[in-house]
């Protein structure tokens, strides 16, 4: 298995606008120096607030949900639900307040494989996927972006969504209490897009694990590929402290091979930061992911 590892940096960000952005959301713009690297899709960035105003020592992972270049660096954008210590810090931080940013990390979603383009976001999994949907739009490819959450309120970035899949793709939306799109999971929205031998699709998903486990089984069932981006309780961020790992299948222990335990991982567990967080669904074991 080759695994891409990005060059990544320790950068200051800036904190440029924050603002909610319904059911207890937020979205962030986070100025960063021009020394970090553009991310990719699935990429997450360590966000490190200072520990006097957090009381959280340790840097908190994101998904970068958009880019935007600027002359002197980038814009990142973030989409986030404050939960703990680390994240009701950040939604505190004004306009000016500077955090440190490491990145980019981990390995993002291979939207380069052949077939069309299968982006299936649960809640707050829409993050790396508006990213997704936005940089297939401007290599002009084809996609379907499948959103679904429990009610219309925590479709949250519908209008985002709208906007990137606008020309080039289709949205189909999902609510289990039926209030926006079919009423049912968006595993339910995928049977409606039956995968053709003429028409190949490949998925490309973020949402929590049981969701994820769902559109694993599906794929498995259909022999179709699916990208799965996972998360775990994060440390380092980068392969040193072990903290994050994901349990691999038997497919997965056969395709890591021999090789003594690296920042990679070991033959029975992969690190969710250096060969995720976006995984091919059947290398992980999901009888045993919480
Ligand atoms: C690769 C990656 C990408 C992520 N992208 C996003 C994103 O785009 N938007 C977003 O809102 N969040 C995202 N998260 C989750 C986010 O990192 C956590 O919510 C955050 O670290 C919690 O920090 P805290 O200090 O606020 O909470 P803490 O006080 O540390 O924890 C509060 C509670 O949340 C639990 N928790 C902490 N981290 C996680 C986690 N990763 N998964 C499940 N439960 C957790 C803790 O066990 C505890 O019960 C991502 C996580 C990873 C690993
Ligand atoms: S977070 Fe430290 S090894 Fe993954």
């Amino acid at each position: 298995m080759t695994v891409a590892v990005s060059a990544w940096r320790q950068v200051r960000g800036r904190v440029d606008q924050q603002a909610d952005f319904g059911a207890g959301h937020r979205w962030l713009e986070l100025r960063v120096t021009a020394e970090l690297e553009p991310p990719d899709p699935g990429q997450f960035i360590q966000l490190l607030i200072p520990s006097h105003a957090s009381g959280a020592f340790l840097p908190r992972p994101m998904s970068v949900a958009s880019v935007r270049p600027l002359r002197d660096g980038l814009m990142l954008g973030f989409l986030y639900v404050p939960i703990g210590v680390g994240t009701h810090a950040l939604a505190a931080l004004p306009a000016g307040a500077e955090v440190e940013a490491l990145g980019p990390l981990g390995r993002g979603f291979p939207l380069d494989r052949p077939g069309t383009p299968v982006l299936v976001a649960g809640g707050r999994g829409v993050a790396p996927l508006l990213f997704a949907a936005e940089s297939l739009a401007r290599l002009g490819r084809r996609f379907e972006l499948l959103f679904g959450a429990r009610d219309r309120a925590h479709l949250v970035g519908l209008d985002e969504a709208r906007r990137r899949v606008a020309g080039r793709g289709r949205l189909h939306l999902s609510t289990d209490d039926g209030s926006a799109g079919i009423k049912g999971t968006v595993v339910e929205a995928l049977d409606r897009l039956s995968p053709r031998p003429d028409h190949p699709m490949v998925i490309h998903a973020c949402g929590p694990h049981a969701m994820l486990a769902a559109v694993a089984r599906w794929a498995a069932e259909r022999r179709v590929t699916a990208w799965v981006a996972m998360e775990s309780v994060m440390a380092c961020g980068t392969g040193v402290c072990r903290g994050c790992p994901l349990a691999r299948s038997a497919r997965g222990r056969a395709a890591f091979g021999s090789q003594p335990p690296s920042l990679l991982g070991n033959r029975d567990y992969a690190m969710c930061c250096t060969e995720g967080p976006v995984f091919d669904s059947r290398d992980l074991d999901w009888e045993r992911i919480e």
